[in-house]
């Protein structure tokens, strides 16, 4: 449970709301909107019987209309209350009442933390966190359908709106990132209501919704949840839906759910690595028919536990265990701003010459990092879908500047482009740049034709290793304390020669399409060895 105290969390209003400052059951203070979703809002609220403990309160959108309705309600938040206490996955429920106005509500643990949806927006996922998400995801699932026993009878209890926004992640130093189901039961409540199916309130809930639940069937089982948990694999590891739908609407959506063939990985984002039997698994997972997707979810953690030994044998028999995970590093939800990339013009104030800078871009998704680069328009197209890779070097201990190359490199000619770039980290905007390529794990490569320099040509995604952004993240920590022992002028010289020194190794590496990052950590460890050595030979 988390007892923070409110005060300290407290965000400006943003709009007005009429539970805003009031108290439900004369004790839970409502203080802040957190969101809304289809079929409520969620606030901050104080328990003014537990010391002004931080809860969350849902208050759905709906009235309570007769005694029947009442009845369900409760049963409904009372399952979900059971499964709480049994799985540290799923969120605690607290209480719940019904206002004067006949408005349902239900209280909950506080959450610090986001909600899947926001996370995958802002970060990347690599596939050891992919797995550490999933099997807690399946944890929470399997101990609902496994059941609560009610009279003596065990009823399984499926969730029917298992979506991103309905899965939090609450980071936790000590333990690391702890994953809760949201909804259990309130979903339930509100898909099943009396002579309803899926209503208006039920839209943002399409995209993961199963054949047979968007048929309007009420019998749903387990295998109805398997499936929504096979598009929220297939968006975590691909970053993209599977489906293209033209429309938000209901019959598009049927339309997908019920013809439409989810495609290969390799198809939706080449970058990606993964085992042909975890891909096996999310494909199986959104199977039309329920009767050919996993049984039950104790089969789906089987899977993930092989595939996770399987990718602990390849760390463990990696020469070089620091980078391994460069190989699985996994491309965010990065469709959205790749697009709005696309409409960037070249800036008045830079020259049309074959020259390269950094921007951070304010997108629909967030400030992103990018890279903006003028090509002969010739060159630009022999580079896409070709090799590329990124470095960073630095030598804090007399200057705090980072040289950040991103190379091009195409095999077949064979031709090599070098785009590097000066990060003064005295200056604010060198600094924000590097907190943000730490922050966001990968950054847009955008493509301006020097024959054509108006609008961008075309746009790329390069991806950081986390031994990257971790380096990234420890040098920007050291820069708030890092000396001048020379101007910056003379740093770029010598970050310029270091440079020059490995860039045969990397073109080796790149020739043998080899991950040139890994380069980067061997280069890095030379670097400490290199300093130790003329640390014990000073004069
Ligand atoms: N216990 C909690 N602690 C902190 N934040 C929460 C908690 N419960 C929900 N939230 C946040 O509140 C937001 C709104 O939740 P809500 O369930 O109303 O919307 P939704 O999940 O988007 O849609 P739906 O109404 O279909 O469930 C969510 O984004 C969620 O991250
Ligand atoms: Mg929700």
């Amino acid at each position: 449970m988390v007892a923070n105290k409110i005060n300290v969390m407290l965000t400006p209003k943003k709009e007005l709301d009429v539970y805003i400052g009031k108290f439900l059951n004369n004790r839970y203070l409502i203080r802040d909107l957190i969101g809304k979703g289809g079929m409520g809002r969620v606030y901050l609220a104080e328990d003014a019987v537990k010391n002004g403990m931080a809860v969350a309160v849902k208050i759905l959108s709906l009235n309570l209309v007769n005694q029947q309705m009442s009845q369900r309600f409760i049963r409904e938040i009372f399952i979900g209350a059971q499964l709480g206490r049994k799985s540290k996955h799923i969120v605690r429920v607290l209480s719940y009442g019904i206002t004067e106005e006949k408005i349902p509500f239900c209280v909950m643990e506080y959450l610090p933390g986001k909600n899947l949806k926001t996370f995958l927006k802002n970060q990347t996922l690599t596939l050891p966190q992919f797995l550490d998400f999933c099997h807690q995801i399946c944890l929470g699932l399997d101990c609902a359908h496994q059941g609560i026993s009610i009279k003596g009878e065990i009823y399984p209890v499926v969730h029917r709106d298992i979506k991103p926004e309905n899965i939090f992640i609450v980071e936790d130093i000590k333990v690391g990132a702890i994953v809760k189901i949201l909804d259990f039961g309130i979903a339930k409540f509100l898909t099943e209501r009396a002579g309803m199916t899926l209503t208006d309130s039920f839209i943002g809930s399409l995209p993961y919704c199963s054949p047979e639940h968007i048929e309007g069937r009420k019998l749903l089982d387990m295998r109805s949840d398997i499936y929504s948990l096979g598009v929220l694999m297939f968006e975590m590891l691909t970053g993209k839906h599977p489906f293209y739908t033209t429309s938000q609407s209901f019959g598009t959506w049927y339309q997908a759910h019920r013809f439409q063939i989810p495609p290969a990985f390799e198809d939706v984002n080449p970058q990606i690595k993964i085992t042909q039997e975890l891909e096996q698994l999310v494909i199986n997972c959104l199977a039309k028919d329920a009767s050919d997707r996993p049984r039950n979810i104790s089969q789906i953690l089987t899977t993930l536990e092989k595939v996770k030994i399987q990718l602990n044998d390849k760390t463990s028999n990696s020469s070089d265990s620091l980078t391994s995970s460069s190989s699985v590093q996994l491309v965010p939800l990065t469709s959205i701003s790749e697009k709005e990339c696309l409409h960037q013009v070249w800036p008045k104030n830079k020259p049309i010459a074959i020259i390269g800078f950094p921007h951070l871009l304010h997108t629909t998704q967030g400030t992103i990092p990018t890279f903006w680069a003028m090509l002969p328009k010739k060159e630009i197209s022999k580079f896409l879908d070709k090799t590329n890779g990124t470095d960073f070097i630095s030598k804090m201990n007399i200057y705090p500047m980072i040289l950040w190359t991103t190379v091009l490199y195409n095999a077949n000619l064979p031709l090599t482009r070098w785009l590097s770039y000066f990060l003064d980290m005295k200056d604010t905007k060198g600094k924000k740049i590097v907190q943000r390529l730490a922050e966001t794990g990968y950054y847009h490569l955008l493509f301006f034709a020097f024959e054509e320099p108006t609008n961008c040509a075309h746009v790329k995604t390069l991806t950081l290793t986390p031994s990257q952004r971790q380096q990234l993240a420890y040098w920007l920590e050291l820069s708030q304390n890092s000396p001048e022992v020379i101007n910056s002028n003379q740093a770029k010289v010598i970050l310029k020669a270091e440079y020059e020194k490995i860039k045969p190794e990397i073109l080796r590496n790149l020739a043998l399409n080899k991950n040139h990052n890994k380069l980067n950590v061997k280069h890095y460890l030379l670097k400490i060895f290199s300093k130790l050595v003329s640390f014990f030979f000073r004069p």
